[in-house]
Order: C-alpha cells, then structure tokens, then sequence
C-alpha cells in the first residue's frame, strides 16, 4: 500500500473547502439494501450514519442553560471519585492542526446510542452510575483482574493528550482526553501470544440506558483492535476530559481513544477488556456490514456508501477542512497495515 506521510500537526493545503455534504437518496436506499438489520427495521436507517443531514441542524454551541447540567460543571465533576487526580501533565508528543473544539460542544454534541439516536443525549446519560464501576480483563491474558475503576487508575500513569476525533459521519472535534495509553492495560494483563485482537465490551443496563431497549441494536456495544492496534502508542484509554473527570455523556469512566480510525471505535463505558484470538464482530459491523467494518480507519479517498469523506465540518466552525489519511496519524500508524491490503481496511 502507497501510503503519503503527513505529520499531524501540517496545516492541510486547503483549510477552508466549500462545504458540501453528500446526500444522494437513490445511493442510499441501495447501500442500505445491503445491510440486513439496517432496511429491517423503519427509522434505524440511521445506524452511525444519518447525521450528515442532523448533525447540520446541530452545528450552533448550546444555550448556556442547557450547559451549566451537562456534566461537566465544577460541581459535577468535584462529585466525581476520581475528581482528584485531574489536571493530569499533557504529553507535548500529540499536537494538534486546529483550535481545541469548545468544551460545552463537545459535552453537549455527542454520540451514545445507549441513551438515544440523537446528538442530544448529554442528560439521559446522567442516569448512568458510574460507582461502583468494576473492570474485568480476561481471556487469553497470565492476568485475570477483576478490579475497581478507581483501583485500575491508581495502577495506570496518567497524561492529557490532544487528539482529533474524526466521526463516521463527516463532524470532527479536537480535545484534550486524560486517560492512560492501553498498552500500560496491556502489559498489566501479560496476554498469551495466542492472543490476537482485544476485544472491548460496553455496560449493559437497559433500565438506565434506554436506548437499550431498542431490540434492533445487538447490544451491547462492542469494539475490538487487533493486538498491534492495542499497543500502538495513540491507542488510549480516556478518562477525563477538559482537565476534569470523564462526563457519563462522553463515555465516563472508561472510553477509547483511537484517533486514526472513525469516531465509533472509539468505545465508551468499558466494563470488559477480552483477549482472544477471534477477530470480533463490532456492533456496527453487526447493525449495517455493507457500511461499517472492523478496521474503520479515516481515508478521505474511500468514500461512505452514503456520503463523500473528502472533508469534515469542525464542531463550532462553519467552514470545512480537508480529511486526511488516518485523521493526520499515518505517522504512527501506516505501518500497521503492510501486509493487509487485502482487508477492507477503511470503512
Ligand atoms: N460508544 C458506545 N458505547 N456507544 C456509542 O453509541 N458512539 C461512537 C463512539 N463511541 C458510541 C460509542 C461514535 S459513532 C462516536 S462519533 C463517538 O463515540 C462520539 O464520541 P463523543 O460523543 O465523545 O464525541
């Protein structure tokens, strides 16, 4: 694979594209043949991918009033346990090509289809507890752990990274995440060389998560990277954000952070880490095959069967940019892939 190089923080040539989004009804309704559970169901054509036309309606900050609950006030996160170990140290390795995306955007603008298709979910998602929170790691690991979330943070070396985040859907915001890089998880686990892929699974609590009563959803969330992605130095685990602990919306206490690929690898509310060596099936992949795969990484060249992703609107701003190979990782990560061109290894 011919892969060009450019390093993350490269301003792209042309920063300010035309905005443009793809909406082409008659290429939908036939991508979406294809995939079985998304025609099965009326309304869930959606899947990860209807918000090029939402997220549109959705580009204004929210009104203050609607900010001040969003989780990420003061008081809410001084109420978290874990509230005393942020700040944590930026590690200056990660830069970005663009202002940070406000706060009170990127806590009220989100995805968690646990709590409902729209980008509003922000205040259902405070129903999720988040203590206790145990963490089981398992499978083809020396290490078994069932442990604690604070117990887990108290063993992992915390930093602030700026990452971009790049959704399937043409949005892209850019945020300091606070959290530990997975390998630290990893190599606390000792996984056994039979182990290929970490296999990632979400919280299940169809009580508070409501979106979980959806029967057309295969819940619950799961996402998965092969052993080469997990150790990958980018892979992270977030678990804070802005400085403060991780707001429940934003996939409190746990989530990924995986900044080459689409925005749905990047898994929020982790109770299980597996290791295992059978490639698994991610709840996208499972909802719409024809759209989403396992590999997800960012290349503007290949497009969704949906919608072009050429360029990305900047959560905030009313211009576009250019998306980039890898979101502007290929640095780190291009070398991952030699070898496996015959996967499809962007979508
Ligand atoms: N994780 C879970 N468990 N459930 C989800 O619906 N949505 C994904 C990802 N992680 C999702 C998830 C998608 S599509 C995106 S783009 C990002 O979360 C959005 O993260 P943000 O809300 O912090 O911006």
């Amino acid at each position: 694979m011919l892969i060009k190089v450019r390093r993350g923080w490269e301003l792209p040539e042309s920063a300010a594209t035309p905005e443009h989004i793809f909406r082409d009804r008659r290429r939908l309704l036939k991508a979406a043949a294809a995939g079985p559970i998304l025609l099965a169901v009326p309304g869930i054509l959606a899947g990860c991918g209807e918000a090029p036309d939402r997220a549109d309606q959705a580009t204004q900050v929210a009104p203050e009033s609607q900010v001040a609950g969003a989780g990420t006030s003061d008081a809410t996160a001084a109420a978290d346990p874990s509230a005393h170990l942020y700040p944590v140290a930026r590690n200056l390795r990660y830069r970005l090509d663009r202002e940070i995306t406000p706060a009170e955007l990127a806590t009220t603008y989100n995805n968690y289809y646990e709590f409902g298709s729209s980008k509003t979910i922000w205040k259902k998602a405070q129903a999720l507890p988040i203590r206790p929170w145990m963490v089981t790691i398992d499978g083809l690991v020396e290490n078994k752990i069932e442990i604690g979330v604070d117990d887990l943070l108290a063993k992992m070396p915390l930093e602030e990274r700026l990452y971009r985040l790049r959704c399937v859907e043409a949005w892209a915001m850019a945020v300091p995440w606070s959290g530990f890089a997975l390998k630290a998880l990893v190599d606390l686990a000792r996984p056994l060389a039979s182990a290929k892929y970490l296999r990632m699974e979400s919280f299940h609590d169809p009580e508070v998560a409501r979106g979980q009563k959806a029967s057309w959803y295969p819940w619950p969330y799961i996402e998965g990277l092969t052993m080469a992605e997990a150790r990958n130095e980018l892979a992270f685990i977030a678990t804070g954000i802005y400085g403060k602990p991780m707001p429940k919306q934003n996939g409190a206490p746990l989530r990924l952070a995986v900044p080459w690929k689409y925005g749905f690898k990047s898994t929020k509310g982790i109770v299980r880490f597996t290791f295992t060596d059978v490639r698994p099936n991610t709840f996208w992949e499972k909802v719409g095959p024809a759209e989403y795969g396992f590999w997800a990484n960012v290349n503007p060249e290949v497009p969704h069967p949906r919608w072009s992703q050429r360029t990305e609107r900047v959560l905030g701003q009313d211009y576009r940019v250019d998306t980039q190979l890898f979101n502007g990782y290929a640095e780190f990560v291009a070398e991952l892939y030699t070898g496996l061109e015959g996967e499809k290894l962007f979508m």
